[in-house]
Formats: structure tokens, C-alpha cells, sequence
């Protein structure tokens, strides 16, 4: 049995695959902030060079002007006959600045069966996972691949993707295939593995208030003309409900829908843990609707940042202006444009005298919605049930991904698959952010499995 030799290779090979990932963990790749380019760049080299190693001769660093790197590399040594897989991974970090670790973020450390490091699950511990199963491929069949694989590492995900259809545009070959696995996303837990089939949107839209000329004394004309502050606070209040949720262009999930939220594990512990949640805090209530429907299929608003007066800018005047930039997470299904109704609809009939204003951003990410059906996810079943036992389970993620809808978009008749090493443990984007080794290793081990049964479909 090739395809069980292989799996134990890995499995038996871990640690070597564990100091690779360890490598790559150490450069931080953070591409918000130019003075982190240079370890962008040259992450990108040992990606590189990682892939010639692995017998992709085409292996390549690509760059636009003005872009952060895109890696490349085919092996397509399975022949013309023989299916092509694309598998997408980014290798750029969210930044550690403010954020208050247990260890040093660019050090990984393994405690308690978890690698701790920005980036370990989101996302180098994604593609690693596949390096790690080409090996094992390689190491086991006469260094023969099953199916065509083609690489494609972005470096500009977590700043949603700007130019990956430029990328598209200009190296089309590289994104051709007959499948897509996108490794980006989460598991349930541990113990269950996750497809993704529908992701929010992200829209970002700053309110401003315009309320006097100048500032004024609060104790002379306090009650007697509009303040900025109290106005903008009240214009957010409009989109939120008691419990802190947004209340705009709430969506009625389908019965289907219903019913697959309540099998994930997210109950009162895992949402305590994994939201940091105080001690001995209530989580949401439910009102109506379960936790897994309120994470993946409504709307949110988070607020990113104010003009409101900081610390040591206090002093008793109603002020003139103040605005906010608001963050809101689209409904799978919902788009900008409705959102955007929705908020001028709330924001009708401001407090008396104050001009509003919105203004978009324009980047951000569509949301996405998602049927998967065909062999590919045959195959995909059958391939995590051999290594997690279970078939994965149909997942929600309350995040974006700029990159999906654009796949989506233009390879709508393709499959695309959506796994990936996270799970609600992980704390992406934040301080002592982990992957769990044991989901590291089944997602090697599925891979391994996967190639496999995507040759035979
Ligand atoms: N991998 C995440 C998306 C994700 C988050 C998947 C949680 C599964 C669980 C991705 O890297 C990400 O962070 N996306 C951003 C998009 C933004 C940078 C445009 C997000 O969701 O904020
Ligand atoms: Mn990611
Ligand atoms: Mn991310």
C-alpha cells in the first residue's frame, strides 16, 4: 500500500517536518509594514529553494512592481492524463506589536502538544503540511507524485490579497488545474476536521460626525448644541443591540443550515477559551439563534479606531468633529452594497444639526457561500476519514479571505477545497497564537491521502 506508506513516512518523519516549519517561523514575514519586507523577500528564497528541493525544477519567486512576493512551482511529472491540483498557502504574518506573549512570537516553542508562534496555523503550518506530504510521497513511490501538483505561496494575504489578480493575470499557468485546495482555514477541534463552505465578507466604512464650527465650552453651551462625540457614539448604538451585536441586515439562515451549526463543538468552554472571555464571565446569549450561527452566517461590527479624545486630550468642551472606522463582517451572502443601505438607512435623521458622512474603503473581502458536491469532495471525504476517522465536518469561518472569492470567481466550475490547521485553540492575529501538532500531523497524513484519491477521480 503506497498511500499508508507514505502516511506512516510522514508520521514517522514528523520532527523533521516540525524543525522546517520551526525555520520558517523564524523570519518574520509581517507584510503590513515595510521595514518587514526584506524577511518577506527572503522567506520567499527558501520557499524556493525549499520546492527545487522537493523536485519542482520551475520553482520561482514572482514580483510586480509594487507587490510583495508570489512563489511558484509545478511538478507535472504525473503526465497530461493525470489531474492537476493547485494548492494555495500564505506565507505572510499579521504583526506582534502590542500584544503580550508567553514567549517570544518569532521563537517558536512547543508546549502542551502546540507549536506557539505567529503564523504557526495561519498559515505556514497550512502549506508546510503539504511540503511535508509531498516528501512523503516522494520518499516512499520512486519519488513519483500521483497527480500534477502546482504551488502557489502568496506573501500579501493578511493584507487582503491587493494584487493576486494581477498575479493571475500575468502568470496564468500557474493557477491552472482541475482542483483547488486553499489552505487557510480551521477544524472544529481536534478531533474533527473541517471543510469550509462559507466564509463573512469584510467591510470597512468610517462615520464622521460633524457637529459644531469649534469647539465650545461644555458648561456655557453644554445641552444647547450638538457634541461630535455623543453623537457619533449614538450613530453606532443605532447598529447594535443590547448584547453588543450588530443588529443591521441580520440574515435568516437556512434550516440546513440550522442544524449543521449545532454540531460543532462551540459550546460555553470553547467560546470562554478560545474568545478570551474574563472569568467567570456569561458568554452571549443565544437569543434565538445557535453560537456557530452567530459566528458564520451574521453580521458584526467591531469598531478599529476613533478620533475621540485620548488620555491626557481631556477638557470640558463639546467637540466639533469625530469619527470612527468600523470593521463589519458580511453575512455569507450579503454584499457591500446592501450593507452600505443599511447604514445610511440607520443613519437617517442624525442628532439635530450634525452632518454625517460615510467613506468607504474600497479593498476588503467578499463574502462567500459555498456547495461542495463532485468527486473532488468524495475524494476529500474518503481522504480524512482514513486518517481522522471521521468525514470532515461542513464549516462556517467567521473570518475572510480576500483570495477565496476571488478563486471563486474565476474558476467557478472548479472545485475548490478549503482545510487547513487551525482550530478554535489557534488565536490567530493575537498573542501566543498555536497550532496543535496532532492536527499538524492528520493534516500531513490527509494530504498524503488526498493526492491519492484526487488521481483516481
Ligand atoms: N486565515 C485567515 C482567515 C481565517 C480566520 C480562517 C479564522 C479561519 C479562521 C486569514 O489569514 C485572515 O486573517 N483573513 C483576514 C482578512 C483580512 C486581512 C482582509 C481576516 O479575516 O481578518
Ligand atoms: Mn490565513
Ligand atoms: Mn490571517
Amino acid at each position: 500500500m503506497i498511500v499508508a506508506n507514505a502516511a506512516d513516512y510522514a508520521t514517522k518523519h514528523f520532527d523533521e517536518t516540525l524543525e522546517l516549519l520551526k525555520g520558517y517561523l523564524q523570519i518574520p514575514a509581517i507584510s503590513c509594514d515595510e521595514r518587514y519586507f526584506p524577511d518577506v523577500e527572503k522567506l520567499a528564497n527558501h520557499l524556493v529553494d525549499a520546492l527545487k528541493q522537493r523536485g519542482f525544477a520551475d520553482a520561482q519567486k514572482v514580483c510586480l512592481e509594487r507587490a510583495l512576493p508570489l512563489v511558484i512551482a509545478s511538478d507535472m511529472s504525473a503526465g497530461p492524463e493525470a489531474k492537476t491540483i493547485v494548492i494555495y498557502g500564505h506565507f505572510d504574518l499579521q504583526p506582534v506589536e502590542g500584544e503580550d506573549w508567553d514567549s517570544d512570537p518569532h521563537e517558536p516553542e512547543v508546549r502542551n502538544g502546540r507549536l506557539y508562534a505567529r503564523g504557526s496555523a495561519d498559515d505556514m503550518g497550512g502549506w508546510v503540511s503539504h511540503l511535508a506530504a509531498i516528501d512523503a510521497w516522494r520518499a516512499t513511490n520512486d519519488a513519483k507524485l500521483p497527480v500534477n501538483v502546482k504551488f502557489v505561496l502568496e506573501g500579501e494575504e493578511e493584507i487582503g490579497s491587493p494584487n493576486l489578480e494581477r498575479y493571475m493575470d500575468e502568470y496564468p499557468d500557474a493557477f491552472e488545474a482541475d482542483v483547488m485546495i486553499l489552505t487557510d482555514c480551521e477544524n472544529p477541534s481536534e478531533e474533527i476536521p473541517g471543510l469550509t463552505v462559507s466564509l463573512r465578507g469584510l467591510y470597512e466604512v468610517s462615520v464622521s460626525c460633524k457637529a459644531l464650527s469649534g469647539d465650545v465650552h461644555s458648561g456655557l453651551w453644554g445641552n444647547m448644541g450638538p457634541d461630535a462625540g455623543n453623537a457619533l457614539t449614538l450613530l453606532i448604538a443605532r447598529c447594535l443591540d443590547e448584547n453588543g451585536r450588530m443588529k443591521l441586515g441580520r440574515m435568516e439562515p437556512p434550516e440546513s443550515w440550522r442544524a449543521r451549526a449545532r454540531e460543532v463543538p462551540l459550546n460555553d468552554e470553547v467560546i470562554r477559551d478560545g474568545a478570551n472571555l474574563l472569568k467567570d464571565a456569561k458568554v452571549l446569549p443565544e437569543s434565538g439563534l445557535a453560537p456557530a450561527e452567530w459566528l458564520w452566517r451574521q453580521p458584526a461590527l467591531t469598531i478599529l479606531s476613533t478620533t475621540l479624545p485620548r488620555p491626557g486630550q481631556e477638557k470640558n468642551a463639546l467637540r466639533a468633529e469625530a469619527s470612527a472606522k468600523l470593521s463589519i463582517r458580511l453575512a455569507p451572502g450579503q454584499t457591500r452594497e446592501e450593507m452600505r443601505a443599511y447604514l445610511n438607512e440607520a443613519f437617517q435623521n442624525p442628532p439635530p444639526g450634525v452632518v454625517v458622512e460615510l467613506h468607504e474603503k474600497e479593498s476588503g473581502a467578499e463574502s462567500w457561500l459555498y456547495e461542495p458536491k463532485g468527486p473532488a469532495f468524495e475524494a476529500v471525504d474518503r481522504a480524512y476519514e482514513a486518517v481522522w476517522g471521521i468525514k470532515p465536518l461542513e464549516v462556517g469561518i467567521g473570518g475572510s479571505i480576500p483570495f477565496v472569492a476571488i478563486f471563486g470567481r474565476r474558476f467557478s466550475d472548479l472545485p475548490l477545497i478549503l482545510n487547513g490547521v487551525m482550530d478554535p485553540k489557534t488565536g490567530a492575529h493575537g498573542p501566543n497564537e498555536s497550532m496543535s501538532l496532532e492536527v499538524f500531523r492528520k493534516a500531513i497524513c490527509a494530504n498524503v491521502h488526498l493526492y491519492d484519491e484526487l488521481s483516481r477521480i
